[in-house]
């Protein structure tokens, strides 16, 4: 695993940078990419590396990590709504494909099945870290060895769907790619940002792995790079 602390200052540049340097020596890149609030200064920082011509997403394949299920489309915690806003829209030259959730598909099982496919062969996974530990929807009780399915959303983020992310409603279930999916990938980065993230950070990559804390499992992937600003690296032994 490779550890990486910057000052939040420049934390998003440093990770933004990566990522250009990833698309230019791969545009074909395919890339998994999260929501939350942790990756929208990345987001920020790439548009303006694409406007500079540092880098493209023209040949690059994005693949969206989850899905609420039960947000109206176009709702502004929906996942598809936010990656478009934040990143794919302000792109000058959309990527060469985008795979969104089928969350509105009445069998999301189905859904999940399809998304499934398409989180096979990534090159890249991008992932913020929840507070509980989880990683995508993957929540507390999930497995390495699970695949992009369907799943009851813990407590606290159904609650932070409505008050961080503003659903118009309360989602108990979503759609995630799995653990599984996310450990075979190419290569595997974990953005963590904030003091409030300091603990269960420690949590995920300095004490046992288990299913209380599903980030805990991505020490397992060969390689793995932690992006942490300052604030959320506090409390880790290095
Ligand atoms: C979002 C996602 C979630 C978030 C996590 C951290 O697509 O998969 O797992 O990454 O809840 O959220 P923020 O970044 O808002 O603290």
């Amino acid at each position: 695993m490779d550890l990486v602390v910057r000052p939040g200052s420049v934390w998003a540049e440093r990770v933004a940078g990566e990522l250009a340097g990833r698309l230019a020596a791969r545009p074909s890149l395919r890339i998994c990419l999260p929501t939350g609030d942790t990756p929208v200064p990345v987001y920020d920082a790439v548009v303006a590396l694409v406007a500079d011509g540092a880098c493209s997403f023209e040949g690059a394949t994005v693949v969206l990590l989850d899905e609420w299920v039960g947000l109206p489309p176009g709702d502004p915690a929906r996942c598809d709504t936010r990656i478009r806003a934040q990143l794919i829209d302000r792109l000058p030259a959309p990527p060469a494909a985008v795979h969104v959730i089928d969350a509105d598909d009445p069998w999301p099982g189905a859904a999940a099945a399809r998304h499934d496919v398409e989180a096979r062969n990534l090159d890249l996974v991008v992932l913020g870290l929840g507070l509980n530990g989880h990683i995508g929807f993957n929540e507390p009780g999930s497995r390495p060895d699970d695949p992009t399915r369907l799943v009851r959303l813990a407590v606290s983020s159904r609650e932070a769907a409505v008050a961080r992310y503003g659903a118009t409603r309360v989602p108990t279930a979503g759609i995630t790619v799995g653990l599984a999916r996310l450990l075979e990938a190419g290569e595997c980065w974990l953005l963590v940002t904030g003091e409030r993230k300091a603990r269960i950070l420690r949590r995920a990559l300095e004490e046992p792995e288990g299913p209380d804390c599903p980030a805990s499992y991505l020490r397992r992937h060969p390689r793995l790079t932690v992006f942490a600003d300052e604030a959320a690296a506090g409390l880790l032994r290095r």
